[in-house]
């Protein structure tokens, strides 16, 4: 499918952001990509335009029932240009997710041209300092005036940019974190391996509650028994138990992670043993007494790896690591940016020049 892509340029550039003092997620680009579906003509009018407020009817369907996905990739300034991290990958879970919430499949090769095409117009925007990039933000929503529960019947595929430092303001600084023993993520044969919003928003009352607590985030439990370990936060987890890496396995309930499937592929290329298998928090906690709990990190777009110190699960707490980043944490993470950001070879060919 070949779609062409209007680009008009804004009028009034803004003041880019000291890359200091970048978070995550406040900060925009100049422009951003759109593109609209209706039902009996499929996707059409593809365009670059300057970044501004969307309008929408307050009927739009997913003001009210949530039908909407989103991802998240990140691209950086390399020694050699700009370098996007396995987008195939965000593309083929998109189709995944739409397939999941009745959104109209978006092909997936054109999908990475639109990302390209719109870095290209803001490419002044990618940040180079060390530990920074250019996140990238692909969303669908449903706009469809109406109020009955049906898929939607027109839908707005857009792209935003935003310059990002770190995600945790811990940045590479162990997390605390709390084992949610009361609410949960996701459950069998719900949306937990989907990019939905609807995910998020109800994880939130569980992420205040950490804070409130002094924690960085939480552990999620299985949604059935509560015992199982499934993800940290927003992030997938991994747990480094008497020299082997414990996950949990893609059974529906967890999120495909582009950088959870990078972790695995370099720990085999490196010989260590991972299991992609349930486990239960208890015995998280039994190998912490028995001294053979080392790291827990957590993997994602946004953090990439993301150690953790402590642990508190019904009011016991434990210090993992001695409450510092481990070897296997510090290694992927710096093997993960230094492919990233072309400073070492991507003997996977994982990534694209822009
Ligand atoms: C990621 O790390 O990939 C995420 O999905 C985090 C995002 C929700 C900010």
């Amino acid at each position: 499918m070949k779609y062409e892509i209007k680009i008009t340029k804004t009028q009034n550039p803004k003041a880019k952001p000291d890359p200091v003092s970048l978070g995550f997620g406040d900060v925009f680009t100049d422009h951003m990509f759109i593109m609209d579906y209706d039902e009996g003509e499929g996707w059409h009018d593809a365009r670059i335009v300057p970044y501004a407020p969307i309008c929408l009817d307050p009927a739009a369907s997913v003001l009210h029932y949530a039908q909407e996905m989103f991802e998240g990739m990140k691209t950086y300034k390399s020694v050699d240009g700009l370098k996007l991290f396995r987008p195939d990958m965000n593309a083929k879970r998109t189709a995944q997710t739409n397939d999941r919430l009745c959104i109209p499949h978006v092909d997936e090769g054109f999908y990475v041209d639109a990302i390209r095409a719109l870095i290209d117009v803001d490419r002044d925007w990618v940040p180079g300092r060390e530990g920074t990039s250019l996140y990238i933000r692909p969303f669908i929503i449903a706009t469809e005036p109406f109020l009955g529960v049906r898929p939607s019947g027109s839908y707005k595929f857009i792209i935003i940019l935003s310059p990002v430092g770190p995600y945790y303001k811990e940045g590479l600084a162990p997390t605390r974190i709390f084992v949610e023993d009361e609410y949960t993520r996701a459950a069998p044969g719900g949306t937990g391996c989907a990019k939905v919003g609807g995910n998020y928003a109800a994880s939130l009352k569980s992420q205040m509650k950490a804070h409130s607590l002094g924690f960085t985030q939480v552990l999620w439990l299985d949604g059935v028994e509560r015992k199982y370990v499934e993800e940290i936060g927003t992030s997938n987890a991994f747990f480094v138990m008497g020299g082997e890496v414990w996950t949990a396995p893609l059974d529906g309930t967890i999120l495909p992670g582009i950088t959870r499937d990078s972790v695995i592929t370099l720990l085999r290329d490196w010989g260590v043993l991972v299991r992609e298998e349930r486990f239960t928090i208890e015995e998280v906690f039994a190998a912490h007494d028995s001294g053979r709990l080392s790291e827990i990190f957590a993997s994602g777009t946004a953090a990439v790896i993301s150690p953790v110190g402590e642990l508190r699960w019904k009011g016991r707490g434990i210090t993992v690591g001695g409450g510092s980043i481990g070897e296997l944490s510090q290694r992927l993470y710096d093997t993960i940016t230094g492919i990233q950001s072309g400073r070492l070879p991507d003997t996977h060919g994982w990534t694209v020049d822009l």
